[in-house]
């Protein structure tokens, strides 16, 4: 069933190189499977359109790096023996395993965005460039044995054929060995509104039922879930070989299942209730933006991210509305949103033309950026944050 239309919309990390540059767009649609609560997008655009050059630097975000650190910290602790492998799936600029460097073990990622390759190698972490599947988990295998940990962090609803990278799983990864994923949870998702996390990348939108039923084929079971603040609320989630002997998987499974049942992600009128929802807050925030336009006020937008693009392009912002983006990732400086055009300069240009309101896009990293951005604020300026709900800080 398809309950939420975003209209066509162009790639939202496509960063455009001049404001004339001509781009393509594709529907951008979500619909739901009763039985197991997976959410989809209704249209697959060929990844190699989407991921081959990529704007997106995971060390940008200091919370990132930090909960990266720890979070790989915990991992070796528990799961990796000394002089054990840890392989990464979608490792982009190495924020997680670079932590990894001078601990007892061997570390590998892989990504298919050469750029982001380069820079993890710069940063000390062996990166082969390529989309993982059997032919690379065969290769790993061969040549340095089998895995101890995979991990894959919001990579997995990036993947359309994913029994491809679950059979690669089932080939590198040791019989002992533990598959750790982190992705957006479904429940956050209808919860907080996040519409904008909703675009051509992400196909994909799990919960742990749904994973539970991917994993199952492929002779795979969940032990263990810890629910994560990142990205509007994300899921850890903890695989293993199915066998016999193991101890029974955590409380934390069935919990997170009933949080599920909770938010309605397997009932069709809970996710009709959130497109309603959605359009209702396009209609604030439009109403908003236009009133503080009428009172000749100056308003730019904070962060370039992903889901910015998705947010501007659904309310059809343009120049007019949003003079300028700022980011602190030096390649999307200079570059133009995809869509509404709307140019893209390094937050220093914030400091220097003072507006009056930024429109916080990157909102999941909210507290940094407030925390960062507090002489602005005291000079007055005020953000508008667009997500769970529309409100003035
Ligand atoms: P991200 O949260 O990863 O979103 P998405 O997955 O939708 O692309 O992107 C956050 C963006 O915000 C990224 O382009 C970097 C930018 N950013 C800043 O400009 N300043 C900051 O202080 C932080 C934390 C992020």
């Amino acid at each position: 069933m398809t309950f939420l239309n975003l209209g066509e919309q162009p790639p939202a990390n496509a960063l455009l190189k001049d404001e004339a540059q001509e781009e393509t767009s594709y529907p951008l649609a979500l619909c739901s499977c009763p039985t197991c609560g997976l959410i989809q997008l209704s249209h697959v655009v060929r990844a190699e359109l989407l991921f081959k050059e990529y704007f997106y630097f995971s060390s940008v975000s200091k919370g990132m790096e930090e909960h990266f650190a720890v979070y790989a910290d915990d991992i070796a602790r528990r799961f990796v023996p000394e002089n054990g492998l840890v392989v990464e799936i979608g490792s982009n600029d190495g924020v997680l395993l670079k932590s990894l460097i001078g601990c007892p073990l061997r570390i590998l990622g892989v990504d298919p965005a050469k750029n982001v390759a380069e820079t993890a190698q710069k940063n000390g972490v062996p990166t082969l460039t390529g989309f993982f599947d059997e032919v690379i988990a065969l290769s790993v295998r061969k040549e340095m044995g089998p895995a101890s940990v995979i991990i894959a962090n919001n990579v997995f609803a990036h993947v359309d054929d994913l029994d491809t990278v679950m059979r690669g799983i089932g080939i590198l990864l040791d019989d002992n060995g533990v598959f750790v994923i982190e992705t957006p949870h479904v429940a956050s998702m209808l919860a907080n509104l996040e519409f904008d996390t909703v675009y051509h990348e992400h196909l994909s939108y799990f919960g742990i039922k749904s994973l539970s039923a991917l994993f199952d084929r492929f002779g795979f079971e969940i032990f263990d879930v810890k629910r994560q603040s990142v990205h509007g609320g994300s899921i850890r989630v903890f695989v293993r070989q199915r066998r016999d002997k193991c101890p029974p998987p955590s409380e934390m499974v069935a919990e997170a299942i009933r949080i599920e049942e909770h938010e309605g992600v397997f009932g069709p009128n809970r996710l009709e209730s959130f497109a309603h929802d959605v359009a209702m807050l396009r209609v604030k925030l439009k109403g908003l933006i236009a009133e503080l336009k009428g009172k000749g006020k100056k308003i730019a937008g904070y962060g370039a991210p992903a889901k910015g693009t998705v947010l501007l392009n659904y309310c059809g912002f343009t120049t007019d509305d949003i003079g300028y983006l700022v980011d602190a990732t030096p390649v999307k400086q200079g570059r133009f949103c995809p869509g509404v055009h709307i140019p893209i300069r390094p937050p220093e240009f914030l400091h220097a033309d003072m507006p009056d309101y930024a429109l916080l896009l990157a909102w999941n990293h909210r507290e940094e950026i407030l925390e960062k951005e507090s002489r602005w604020r005291h000079a007055g300026g005020k953000f508008i944050i667009p997500i769970p709900r529309v409100e003035i800080v």
